[in-house]
């Protein structure tokens, strides 16, 4: 598992303060499911998880995962890449979207997550997400990933409109080695009140 302060550990503190039972989350990186996992908990069984990854044997192993836990009965787990996550998802309708960059954990390393996708799945995602919704990002880079994704990622949340979106980052001052970081983005709630915008 992980520590309590790594970019793991604060993504799931986060998640824990900001999903309700009854919730509906996404996790757009499902790997080995442990995340999805996670959200099945938080949102409980009146809620609903829906998890995605580009990998067959990902979603094999997200799929037992949550039957292992017994959460087959509010999960959906589809093989797709997260840059078709809107034809899954209505907008406006998601409480939480979870992306969790990089390679499956014990698998090949030359599959992972990249710009190319990822923008425009966040883009989607800001779209599906409910007002007063979050956004969980959590990057990682270096070694085979390179640093496109992350400068690419950081480009576009550093450009969304400050009163529509919220957006905080979480930064290891003395970590050494490119540790991943968390960034959420938080839809204001304000902001889209009355179905304005
Ligand atoms: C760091 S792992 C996720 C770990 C996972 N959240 C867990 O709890 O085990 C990243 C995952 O993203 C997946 N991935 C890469 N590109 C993708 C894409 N375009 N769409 C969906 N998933 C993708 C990889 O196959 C890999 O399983």
């Amino acid at each position: 598992m992980f520590s309590e302060y790594s970019a793991l550990g604060i993504v799931h503190k986060i998640l824990k303060m900001h999903v309700r039972p009854g919730d509906f989350c996404i996790d757009a990186t499902a790997g080995n499911g442990h995340d999805s996992v996670y959200l099945c908990e938080l949102c409980g069984k009146e809620g609903r998880v829906l998890a995605m990854d580009i990998q067959q044997s990902a979603v094999d192993s997200t799929i037992a995962n949550l039957e292992e836990h017994g959460f087959s009965d509010v999960s959906e787990v589809v093989c797709t890449s997260h840059s078709e996550i809107d034809k899954y998802a209505d907008p406006n309708s998601a409480d939480c979207i979870v992306f969790n960059f990089g390679w499956l954990p014990g698998g090949s390393h030359d599959v992972f997550t990249r710009a190319e996708t990822s923008i425009p799945a966040i883009q989607k995602s800001l779209d599906i997400l409910k007002p007063g919704g979050l956004l969980s990002l959590c990057i990682y880079y270096g070694r085979n990933n390179g640093y496109s994704e992350r400068d690419a990622i950081m480009e576009f949340v550093r450009s969304l409109n400050g009163a529509q979106y919220n957006v905080m980052k979480c930064d290891f001052l003395n970590r050494p080695n490119d540790p991943p970081f968390p960034i959420f983005i938080v839809k204001d709630k304000e902001y889209y009140k009355n179905g304005k915008h």
